[in-house]
């Protein structure tokens, strides 16, 4: 019997979704709309594809679920603290997200703006609890912070997301583009790959080729995005179609063209699987994702 993907991510899914539910505040008394806000954006739905990457990678080294999912939880936060600000009207003000109005929609922009940064600290918060709880496991824990503080901040995301504003209405060249998706979105997704395999327990030489895969597949997934701003379908992707075009973004597409831009997607697919060429079975859910992103319809 071949890996059943679809049945692999469903699961994954579920169990994600449980431990995000379990580990957001209730909303109650004076902190209601702020917590409401944060469970608003996460709860909405979405892949799940940056904690099941976290999962999938402690999988592929020998690692169990249990310990990777606190940080796979602290990694869907930040990813939805992005998101909500990502579409903030001073950013690319889009009224929909995950199929719903938009957090600044529905709470107004004050309480969306809280609601990222009460959800990005909350993910530290997360992590920092788990290296005072577990002593034994303090040292690998504090890497994991760094790892996650750097791919979602300065020199990962946020900066990622500071030049794709700033290139608006711009010309950009390759290399500018490569720069802006690595790191708004392939900053994320590759910190991702690495923890899990970190707190998998992987080798020196593992987590080399955990990184080189989590390249790869970071910007194919964003070369993607692009393509479905164009051709994706607005019911499926859960977001507005022609964003994009509308605010004159550096894309994939508007530089290189839609066949040469699926054509890099699928050498950065290809050489991110190549990557993983030494794992055994274990890694079989990371391939099966690595194909699954250039084949997604949302
Ligand atoms: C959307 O990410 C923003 C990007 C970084 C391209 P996803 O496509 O993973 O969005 P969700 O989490 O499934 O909603
Ligand atoms: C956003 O890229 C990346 C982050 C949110 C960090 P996009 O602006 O293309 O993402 P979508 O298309 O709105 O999801
Ligand atoms: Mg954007
Ligand atoms: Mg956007
Ligand atoms: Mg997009």
């Amino acid at each position: 019997m071949g890996f059943d993907l679809k049945e692999y991510l469903e699961n994954k899914r579920k169990e994600i979704d449980k431990a995000l539910d379990s580990f957001l505040p209730e909303p109650e008394g004076l902190s209601a709309p702020l917590f409401e806000a944060m469970r608003y954006s996460v709860m909405a739905g979405g892949k799940r594809l940056r904690p099941i990457l976290v999962l999938a990678a402690s999988h592929a080294v020998g690692g169990s679920s249990s310990v990777s999912m606190p940080a796979a939880c602290a990694l869907e936060f930040i990813h939805t603290y992005s998101l909500i600000h990502d579409d903030l009207p001073a950013m690319d003000d889009d009224d929909l997200r995950r199929g719903r109005p938009t957090c600044h929609k529905v709470f107004g922009e004050a309480m969306a703006i809280l609601a990222g940064d009460g959800l990005l600290t909350f993910a530290f918060e997360i992590l920092a609890r788990e290296a005072v709880k577990e002593r034994e496991n303090s040292e690998k824990v504090s890497q994991v912070i760094l790892i996650l503080a750097r791919a979602a901040g300065i020199k990962g995301m946020v900066v990622g997301q500071a030049v794709d504003v700033l290139m608006e209405n711009k010309e950009v060249n390759g290399s500018q583009l490569a720069f802006i998706h690595q790191h708004k979105t392939g900053a994320l997704i590759k910190a991702s790959v690495e923890i899990g395999g970190l707190l998998g327990g992987a080798d020196q030489n593992q987590l080399g080729a955990l990184s080189s895969y989590g390249d790869g597949l970071g910007l194919a997934f964003q070369i993607v995005d692009d393509l479905l701003d164009i051709e994706g379908d607005q019911e499926v992707i859960g977001k507005p179609v022609g964003s994009d075009l509308e605010k004159n973004k550096a894309t994939y597409p508007a530089l290189f063209g839609i066949e040469e831009s699926r054509a890099q997607a699928h050498e950065y697919i290809h050489s991110a699987i190549s990557a993983l060429a030494s794992f055994d079975e274990k890694a079989e859910p990371l391939r099966a994702i690595a194909n699954y992103v250039i084949q997604r319809n949302r």
